[in-house]
């Protein structure tokens, strides 16, 4: 059910992956500062019971539910539509939402899965909703890279991971793409009173570093000490989101609630600019 009873002087904030993990951790702290949230999920049944859970914690009503598939362009297009369909105002956007694959997935659009919900899919929901977000200035962009993108550089000759498939290799490719998409975006919105940074939210203990075959549970026990709780690794994005103190900072990587350097190749803004011009072309398909 979608509230419609916002006042303009409330703060509305778009999460993705807000149903689990880190994500849902980022919507409870803000939902307990006040914000009217909005959890963009794939799952109803999972994202109900994590609405639910929101609320009743955070003692905050004002949480809504907008349901798509990340791995489909289509289903983004949709649900960008459906929120502008139903709220005049964007002040935050958390793009949060992540996979790790073990095995080379394709999407419906034929694109290497991690690398289509990691980035692409942020890609034309940030794109799609940016005339409302500029429109709610002062306003913030926050999307959650990863400290992996520092080890593997990005391979503009093998976006889709089609040549020998690592899920370590397309994870840092999409959490790469990020960061340049960051920085390149910064860019484009100096002077509209829109923020856009990028964040490490830590190593966390959630689904996706949950034990595997080749991750045991003693192995994860073993680093459990320098691994955070899904509520500390949130920190970061919710500082993001609310603090006055990164109010006008743009085109930054953080870590632990500062500002840190990304991977040297990240700053080239031609290697920005030629990222942007891939994505275009990939994103608007249908
Ligand atoms: N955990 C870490 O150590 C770590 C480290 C660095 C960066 N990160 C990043 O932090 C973010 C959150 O990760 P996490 O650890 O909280 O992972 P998580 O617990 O696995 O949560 C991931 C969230 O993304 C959602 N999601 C996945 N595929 C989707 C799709 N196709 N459409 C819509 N939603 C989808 C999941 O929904 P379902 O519940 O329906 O699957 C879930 O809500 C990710 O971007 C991740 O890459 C995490």
């Amino acid at each position: 059910m979608i509230n419609k009873n916002y006042k303009s002087n409330k703060r509305f904030c778009v999460i993705t992956g807000a149903n689990a993990g880190i994500g849902i951790e980022t919507a409870m702290q803000l939902a307990i500062k006040g914000y009217h949230i909005i959890m963009i999920c794939r799952n109803r049944e999972k994202a109900e019971r994590a609405q639910n859970e929101i609320k009743d914690k955070s003692g905050n009503e004002k949480i809504d539910l907008l349901i798509a598939d990340l791995a489909s362009l289509k289903s983004v297009e949709n649900v960008a539509k459906e929120f502008k369909q139903n709220y005049k105002y964007l002040h935050v956007l958390i793009n949060n939402a992540g996979i790790f694959n073990r095995k080379r997935i394709e999407t419906e659009n034929g694109y290497e899965s991690t690398f289509a919900v990691d980035y692409l899919a942020h890609f034309l929901l940030t794109n799609s909703l940016l005339d409302v977000i500029k429109n709610s200035a002062p306003s913030r962009i926050i999307n959650v890279s990863s400290n992996i993108h520092l080890y593997f550089k990005i391979n503009f000759d093998d976006l889709m991971s089609e040549e020998k498939y690592s899920s370590q290799k397309a994870y840092a490719n999409a959490k790469f793409a990020l960061v340049l998409f960051t920085y390149e975006l910064a860019r484009r919105l100096n002077g509209t009173g829109v923020t856009v940074n990028a964040l490490h939210p830590g190593h966390a203990r959630t689904k996706m570093t949950a034990p595997t075959k080749k991750r045991s549970k003693i192995f994860l026990s073993l680093i459990s000490p320098l691994t955070k709780s899904p509520e500390e690794a949130a920190r970061t994005s919710v500082y993001l989101a609310s603090s006055p103190e990164v109010e006008g900072i743009t085109g930054k990587y953080f870590k632990n609630c500062k500002p840190v350097k990304s991977h040297k190749l990240t700053y080239d803004e031609s290697l920005q600019t030629k990222l942007w011009k891939i994505s275009e072309k990939l994103v608007y398909i249908f």
